[in-house]
């Protein structure tokens, strides 16, 4: 059993943090099925500190969802710490700092992927948000900016610091900032990272697809633990299968029609219950790619979902496909 704090992690198996993706419903979804632990996709500082904006639900935990982490960017170590106090308030379980995201405008404004190359502001900002909030504080970081000896140099002071530091959680992307998303992840220098400061607890992200990578990963890295991104867009059955290889049973069978339907309409209800219906309709389609690959008729399902307009379309294409 991993633990951060009162987090205890009963497989090394999370969600990763996915802008626009994980909202309430993924996260819901993602614990109902036995993911010890999710995350917000990532936040601008500065929002938090709005008065009015942590009254919003969006900001705001749902209580099956716990354990819970907010995860946030900035540039200014002291506003990323401040906002970390505020998502704690809001009832967030854990922090996680975003060093990782490799968006061209948030590189422009000096946040995330960008500080890969400023490692005295990554330390400044978990040391002061340490201070000022009490529960774990986490990091997201890339493998380095790009692939240069100073990007490398940068990456190897980051992990340095976060290891002498006691960072809770370090959770290195196997691609660089510049690589964005393209190209294979590397998991060897995440796994040198761990052989060197071997106290450090150390996720690794990258390709993770499949229940059987994902296992494969965690035994075979020497990592602490894995996270799962992409792999659990419109999958939230992977955890399951996760859970069932990892304690050694076999993987269990796919979920029948009846019950992707299920799921599929209750994650459809609890967008509805948080967006306006011309805006649940579109973002609902995002997760239908993944929900369609375990359709016997992965193609045809997927065009009649896209071709929906409406909630009503969305429904009865569900119920068509799925019954
Ligand atoms: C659409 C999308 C949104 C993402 N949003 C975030 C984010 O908000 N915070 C973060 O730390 N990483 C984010 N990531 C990166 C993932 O958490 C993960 O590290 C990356 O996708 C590599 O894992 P994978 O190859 O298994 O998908 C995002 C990735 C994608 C594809």
């Amino acid at each position: 059993m991993l633990k951060f704090g009162d987090i205890g992690l009963d497989m090394p198996f999370i969600q990763a943090p996915l802008s626009g993706y994980t909202d309430h419903p993924m996260r819901v979804l993602a614990r109902r099925f036995g993911c010890p632990l999710v995350f917000t996709g990532v936040m601008l500082d500065k929002i938090s500190l709005h008065p009015r904006a942590m009254r919003q639900i969006k900001f705001r935990p749902f209580p099956e969802e716990h354990p819970v982490g907010a995860q946030i960017m900035g540039s200014d170590p002291a506003t990323m710490a401040q906002s970390a106090a505020a998502f704690e308030r809001a009832g967030y379980d854990c922090i996680d700092l975003n060093f990782a995201c490799p968006v061209p405008k948030v590189l422009r404004r000096e946040r995330a992927g960008y500080l890969m190359r400023r490692p005295a502001i990554v330390r400044e900002t978990w040391q002061r948000t340490r201070e000022v909030v009490s529960c774990p504080v986490f990091m997201k970081i890339r493998v380095g900016f790009d692939s240069s000896e100073a990007a490398r140099e940068d990456f190897w002071t980051i992990c340095e610091n976060a290891a002498a530091d006691g960072v809770d959680l370090l959770t290195i992307h196997g691609r660089t900032v510049e690589q964005k998303y393209k190209g294979q992840a590397d998991w060897d220098l995440p796994a040198e990272v761990k052989r060197a400061f071997p106290k450090l607890t150390l996720f690794g992200s990258g390709d993770i697809m499949t229940a059987e990578t994902a296992v494969e990963r965690a035994t075979t890295s020497g990592l602490d633990g894995v996270i799962v991104a992409r792999g659990a867009i419109g999958n939230p059955w992977i955890f399951q299968e996760i859970r069932a290889l990892w304690e050694g049973r076999s993987k269990p069978l796919s979920p029948t029609l009846a019950e992707q339907k299920q799921i599929m309409l209750e994650h459809f209800e609890m967008i509805l219950e948080t967006r306006p219906p011309r805006k649940a309709v579109p973002y609902f389609r995002k997760f239908t790619v993944g929900y369609c690959r375990r359709h016997p008729q992965r193609k045809q399902t997927m065009l009649a979902l896209m071709q929906a307009r409406t909630p009503d379309q969305i429904h009865r294409t569900i119920e068509d496909y799925y019954s």
